[in-house]
């Protein structure tokens, strides 16, 4: 019998069946429960697209309000929570503070308050607190006092509001908006595959969030847009791009926010995002990113024929928000804990223990040598 081959990475292995999002990767279209990225980027709003992720429809008008009510009741922290934050030493990471804190969170959900381990109240619990956290340990790293309190404000105005310590102005918030649209899913990449392999066991979603928290952080995965950034500030003038890209490809290294595993074309997120990079730095008279951005693409297309995928041009576009760039990757996690937890669900309701093989390589039947006569 010709054994099965060996697909590294699972690279276009069909894990599972799900109607949650469909990715062209030849034509370079998203598809969110058959609605295009480009149209809910340009028409929805998050709390839509969260309630289209959970639910499979957009929601009535009465249904949102209901949602977007449902959010602003559950952004509140638990003090437990807030402590095990403040406990955590100094220096530690913005990733790795959010993964402690989701961990915790279930264990301080009030009894009558517990949204429920495996129920969509769960999922709205983690995405109306998710933000909360990240700026309770944002500002106490900062050594600043938490904010009050802003049931007003949408759920990406609210997230702003905590990540920077101010109301942007409406185009500030649009911009926010779209972003969490974009990042909110995107069918079986490597956070969202192990929450599903995490519920596939019946764990919990507290557990499953965890999981993908963890391997969200890898900078092939989540940590790219930080890095893009990292690049940028080294790089400084658009007439040094050419010079530090062949560097960098001459040592074989990978230029962050460019390739990706599905896309053989643009990433469409990019598209969007290029132009909210160009608008936000039109509006805020800064076009530094944007042009080294440009250059970028320019350069890395022509010497590898790589496209930019989501991580390339959102850093330049949370920086210009004012947001600072270790906090990137937990906004990643603010907009995509709504898919994780869709995709949570979905495994939840047509639950299959997901438990691939492996080839073994090793050896076999080797006499047990005691202890006494190893040499
Ligand atoms: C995200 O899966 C998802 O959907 C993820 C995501 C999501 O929304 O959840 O889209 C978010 O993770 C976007 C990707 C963010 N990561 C980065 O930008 C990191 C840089 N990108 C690469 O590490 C890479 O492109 C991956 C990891 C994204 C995809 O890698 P693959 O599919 O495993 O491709 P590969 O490593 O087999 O590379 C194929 C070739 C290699 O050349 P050779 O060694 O064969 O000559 O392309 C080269 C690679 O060296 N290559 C790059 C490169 N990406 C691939 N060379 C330089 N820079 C790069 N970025």
């Amino acid at each position: 019998m010709t054994a099965v081959p060996v697909q590294r990475g699972l690279e276009d292995v069909v894990a599972l069946e799900s109607k949650i999002c469909f990715i062209d990767g030849k034509q370079g279209r998203l598809i969110y429960e058959g609605y295009d990225i480009r149209e809910l980027a340009e028409r929805s709003t998050f709390e839509e697209v969260a309630y289209l992720l959970w639910y499979g429809r957009l929601p009535t008008e009465a249904q949102l309000e209901e949602l977007t009510e449902r959010l602003r009741q559950l952004r509140a922290v638990p003090e437990g929570v807030i402590e095990t934050l403040h406990d955590l030493p100094t220096g530690t990471t913005p990733m790795d503070a959010l993964r402690t804190a989701v961990s915790a969170l279930a264990s301080f959900e009030p009894e009558e308050g517990r949204p429920g381990a495996t129920s969509i109240g769960g999922a709205q619990r983690l995405v109306a607190v998710l933000p909360a956290i990240i700026s309770e340990f944002d500002r106490r790293r900062r050594g600043r006092s938490a904010l009050p309190e802003r049931p007003d404000l949408s759920h990406a105005a609210n997230v702003l509001y905590l990540l920077t310590g101010r109301e942007g102005s409406e185009m500030d918030v649009r911009a926010m908006d779209v972003a969490l649209i974009l990042h909110a899913d995107h069918e079986l990449n490597a956070s969202t595959f192990a929450a599903r392999v995490t519920a596939s066991t019946l764990s919990d979603l507290y557990s499953a969030i965890t999981s993908a928290i963890g391997a969200l952080k890898g900078p092939l995965h989540g940590g790219a847009n930080e890095r893009v950034m990292e690049l940028l500030r080294a790089i400084q003038t658009v007439d040094r791009v050419e010079p530090v890209v062949q560097e960098k490809l001459a040592r074989h290294e990978r230029i962050m926010g460019f390739g990706h595993r599905v896309y053989k074309v643009e990433d469409p997120r990019a598209t969007i995002l290029r132009t909210w990079s160009r608008r936000i730095g039109e509006e805020k008279g800064d076009l530094r990113w944007y042009d080294l951005l440009q250059k970028l693409c320019e350069v890395v297309h022509r010497e590898k024929g790589l496209y930019p995928n989501v991580d390339l041009f959102s850093g330049s576009v949370y920086s210009l928000l004012g947001i600072p760039d270790d906090l990137f990757t937990p906004l990643f996690a603010v907009s995509r804990v709504s898919g994780w937890t869709a995709h949570v669900l979905e495994e939840y309701a047509d639950l299959r223990l997901i438990r691939p093989t492996a080839r073994y390589t090793g050896p076999t039947d080797l006499p047990y040598v005691p202890l006494d006569r190893r040499a």
